[in-house]
Parts: structure tokens; C-alpha cells; sequence
């Protein structure tokens, strides 16, 4: 059944951050007014108390879970503990705590990381199972996976109504560019951006380039993310992408092109590629909720690039 975003009282877990920032404005053009954002300096959702607190407050019908605690392989091989830990307890204790109070829908947002390192391309939702993820995010990507196992173990035995869905790497404007969390795309507009400003002939990247990824502009997403809120009610997991696999060496050059640095490139192989190749099958989106990403690549590189530019 359809659901009107607009007439519920809606909760968004990191509401305020990168992808939640999207989410926000989409729920507003939908006439959304009745939209609670818990900070975690007031609600810590990774233990009861700050979820007890949550739900008491906001009392939604829909709970959209973004807040995470996210990062780049750097960010990931470091905090490998707290990153599990975070992750996991967030998800789990919101998902028990809304089957207790009778919430309507519990939106859980996954990750590209949930897949094993080795999934054939395009990656499809049966594969999932198939192996353990890449290393790196495993900690990250397996403790966001339990909300898949939960939903479909609560909707089995308590008919509970959650969703789940698993978006591809994400790019856009008001990213994450600090170099000790960020993710790729913002790292390396941050690189060229700062090589052009100083005057530096040379960037020095991680990795050999040849492993592959795709990238989603984050509006997109957040579109992708509210489709399925209104309009899917399976627990079978849903890949949101843009279905376009492209290689590190190959996102490096449209980057260099982009922001005009003229200077070398110099590949640092001892750091990490993490996954060898990634890209999804989004088949499965479009035919249950019509979803398909519509920012071409360059669009969305060019606005990220601008965004960088205006706002540094
Ligand atoms: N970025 C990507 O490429 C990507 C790709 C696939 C999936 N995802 C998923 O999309 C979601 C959003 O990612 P993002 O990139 O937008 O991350 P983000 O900008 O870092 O936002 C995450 C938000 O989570 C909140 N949060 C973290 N720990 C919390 C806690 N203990 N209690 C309450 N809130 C907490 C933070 O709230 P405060 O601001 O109040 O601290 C923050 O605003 C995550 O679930 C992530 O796994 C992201």
C-alpha cells in the first residue's frame, strides 16, 4: 500500500548529515511538516536510553534510518571496533524499540559494503550471501547487514512492516571532505582543489586505480530512499544505484579535468584498493518502485566540484 509521506509523523536518523540533508529537502517538497531529526548530542541512538528518549519524543509512524557511523577505507581499517559496534546497536535497538511501540514502517539504509568481496558484476540482491565482504568494511557493512536478517525475522514472526535498502557509494554537494573520513570522490576534489590553491605540481593517490566503483549523486538516492518508503512493503533487500561502473584510474582523470589541476598523478600502491570491482544491478528498484537515478555523472561531478569551490 501507498503511503502519504505527508500526513505521518516522520523520524529521520541522521537527518542532518550528508545524504540525510537530501532526504530533508525532498520530505519538505512533499509537504512533509511533521519531520523530527534527533542529534546525537541529545539522543545518542546507539544506546537504549538515547532510543527510549527518541521515541518518546518523536513518536513517528516512519522511521527512516540514516545515522551511521560512515567513513573512507581509512576511516573503516581504523576504527574497525567502534564502527561495528556503533552500527550494529543503532540498527538493531531502533528496529526492536519501533516493533514494541507499534511504528507503521521502519526504513533501514544499508550499504554496498553488505557484499562479498568477490560478487560477480553487476551485483544482484540474491548474491548477497554468497561470501564475506572485502576486509576493509566488513565490520562496517556487516553490522548495517543485520538489519536485513532483523527485518525479515520480525516480519516473519511479527508481521512488521521494514524495508531495506542498499545504496551504492555516494557523491554530492555538502559531502564529507575532511581527508581523515572522507570517501573518495571528496578526497580527490579536495587534492586537486588544494593542489591548484598551493601550487603543487603533484597528487599522490591510494592505490593502483584498476579497482572499479559507481557512484550515485546523493539526491538521487534520497529520491530513491522516499520511493520505497511510500511505495515498497518486502523485506527482500533493494540495490539503489546508478548502474554505471567506472575504474579509480578513470574517476582520477574526470576529476583532474574537472577542477583544471595540470600536475602529475602518482599512484601510491602500498595503500589499499579495497574491493576489486564494484557495480549494481538496479533492476530490482525500478520494477518495484520505479526508481531510476537521473543526475548524469558529469552533471552531479560538476555541481560536487562547485559546491567544494563555493563553500571553501
Ligand atoms: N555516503 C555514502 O557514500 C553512503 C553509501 C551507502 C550508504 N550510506 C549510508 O547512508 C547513511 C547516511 O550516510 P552519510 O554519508 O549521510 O553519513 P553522515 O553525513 O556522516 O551522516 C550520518 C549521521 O548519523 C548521525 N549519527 C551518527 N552516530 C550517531 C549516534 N550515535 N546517534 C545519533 N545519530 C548519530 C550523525 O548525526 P549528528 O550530525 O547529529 O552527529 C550524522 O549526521 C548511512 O547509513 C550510510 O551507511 C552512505
Amino acid at each position: 500500500m501507498s503511503i502519504n509521506l505527508a500526513e505521518k509523523r516522520i523520524c529521520v536518523t541522521g537527518g542532518a548529515g550528508f545524504l540525510g540533508s537530501f532526504i530533508m529537502e525532498k520530505l519538505a517538497a512533499r509537504g512533509c511538516k511533521d519531520v523530527f531529526v534527533p542529534r546525537s548530542k541529545d539522543y545518542d541512538l546507539a544506546t537504549a536510553d538515547g532510543i527510549t528518549r527518541m521515541y518518546d519524543d518523536a513518536k513517528p509512524d516512519v522511521v527512516i534510518h540514516l545515522a551511521a557511523v560512515v567513513g573512507g577505507i581509512g576511516a573503516n581499517r581504523e576504527h574497525p571496533g567502534s564502527f561495528f559496534y556503533q552500527n550494529l546497536m543503532m540498527g538493531v535497538q531502533l528496529m526492536e524499540e519501533g516493533r514494541l511501540r507499534g511504528l507503521e514502517k521502519f526504513v533501514a539504509v544499508g550499504t554496498i559494503c553488505a557484499y562479498p568481496k568477490f560478487t560477480p558484476v553487476p551485483f544482484k540482491e540474491e548474491e548477497l550471501w554468497s561470501g564475506y565482504p572485502e576486509e576493509t568494511n566488513a565490520p562496517y557493512g556487516l553490522a548495517k547487514k543485520m538489519m536485513l536478517v532483523q527485518s525479515e525475522a520480525y516480519r516473519d514472526e511479527y508481521d512488521f512492516n521494514s524495508i531495506y535498502l542498499l545504496p551504492v557509494n555516494l557523491y554530492g554537494p555538502r559531502d564529507n571532505f575532511d581527508p581523515a573520513s572522507s570517501h573518495v570522490i571528496p578526497a580527490l576534489i579536495k587534492k586537486c582543489c588544494d593542489a591548484i590553491n598551493a601550487g603543487d605540481d603533484e597528487i599522490i593517490v591510494w592505490g593502483s586505480g584498476t579497482a572499479t566503483r559507481e557512484f550515485l549523486f546523493a539526491e538521487d538516492c534520497a529520491e530513491g530512499i522516499l520511493l520505497a518508503t511510500e511505495e515498497y512493503d518486502k523485506s527482500d533487500p533493494v540495490n539503489i544505484g546508478a548502474g554505471r561502473e567506472i575504474s579509480i584510474k578513470d574517476l582520477v582523470d574526470v576529476i583532474v579535468a574537472e577542477t583544471g589541476f595540470d600536475g602529475k598523478v602518482t599512484w601510491d600502491a602500498t595503500k589499499p584498493d579495497g574491493q576489486p570491482r564494484r557495480c549494481l544491478d538496479t533492476t530490482r528498484a525500478t520494477e518495484e518502485f520505479g526508481f531510476k537515478s537521473k543526475t548524469s555523472f558529469e552533471d552531479g561531478m560538476r555541481e560536487t566540484i562547485k559546491w567544494y569551490r563555493d563553500n571553501n
